[in-house]
């Protein structure tokens, strides 16, 4: 029996803004961490099947490709013998994605920050809330700035974080950092714990970040309301933001 058997979508519309290197990444801690992790890779180009052909890492299965319709059942399906299952989702009004939203615990929204990034994000949230109203239940998410740097905050990542508090969206508090190693892991096929100092630059930081993104998602499936109040979410972003100053 799975100990926590959750569904955690992560949608965005927008290509390239790390859905698929984020799921790599976590899915890599989440195993090491002893979970097992499953993961439905409905990215056409297939990223995941392709990480793991070579080189199967351990506690993580990938399950390739199915049709939008088959999503709901194929997810539930993956949930019973899975710690985890993690969905990689392209596109924002397409039936698959509205499966694995309805289907899911928590979905995680992944955006850079920019307001090109900012619009197409609330595409998908609006397909949340409409996923939730059809449901009649509250559908967790939580935004995700992502290929962010690590040394400083622009001014247009400063400005997304405070539309997202005004608006009372709720975001994770780790960014998932523009780092050279989160390229890196995923080009050789293995997971992130089996580079070494050479082959990534950074690596500690890499692994620090991720260990800190893997346990707020933790938190957040645990406890759904996990640093969704406004002002603590905010402080954090403040203090972060002041830091990097
Ligand atoms: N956190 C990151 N650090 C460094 N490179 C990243 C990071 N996230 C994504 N990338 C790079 O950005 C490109 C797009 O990422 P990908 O995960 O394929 O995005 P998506 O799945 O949203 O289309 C890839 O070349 C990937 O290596
Ligand atoms: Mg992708």
């Amino acid at each position: 029996m799975a100990e926590l058997g959750k569904i955690v979508a992560v949608a965005s519309s927008k290509g390239g803004v790390g859905k698929s290197s984020y799921i790599m990444a976590i899915a890599s801690a989440l195993a090491k961490s002893g979970l097992n992790v499953g993961i439905l890779d409905n990215d056409p180009n297939q990223p995941v099947i392709e990480w793991l052909s070579e080189n199967p890492v351990e506690n993580i299965t990938a399950t390739p490709k199915v049709s939008d319709t088959e999503v709901f059942d194929t997810l539930d399906k993956m949930r019973e013998i899975h710690d985890i299952v993690l969905a990689d989702m392209e596109g924002s009004a397409n039936l698959g994605v509205a499966m694995a939203i309805a289907s899911a615990d928590l979905v995680i929204v992944p955006s850079q920050g920019s307001s090109l990034d900012h619009k197409e994000a609330a595409k998908t949230l609006g397909l949340i809330r409409s996923q939730s109203k059809l449901q009649r239940r509250e559908i967790p998410f939580r935004i995700l700035f992502t290929r962010t740097s690590q040394a400083i905050t622009p001014r247009s990542l400063r400005k997304a974080y405070e539309q997202l508090r005004e608006r009372k969206l709720p975001f994770m508090k780790a960014e998932f950092n523009n780092l050279e190693a989160f390229k890196v892991f995923v080009g050789e096929g293995r997971s992130i714990y089996s580079l070494t100092d050479e082959e990534a630059p950074n690596l500690k930081g890499a692994l620090k970040v991720l260990h800190a993104l893997a346990a707020e998602l933790i938190a957040v499936l645990k406890d759904p309301s996990y640093g969704s109040e406004t002002d603590e979410a905010t402080d954090a972003a403040k203090a972060t933001a002041d830091a990097k100053e």
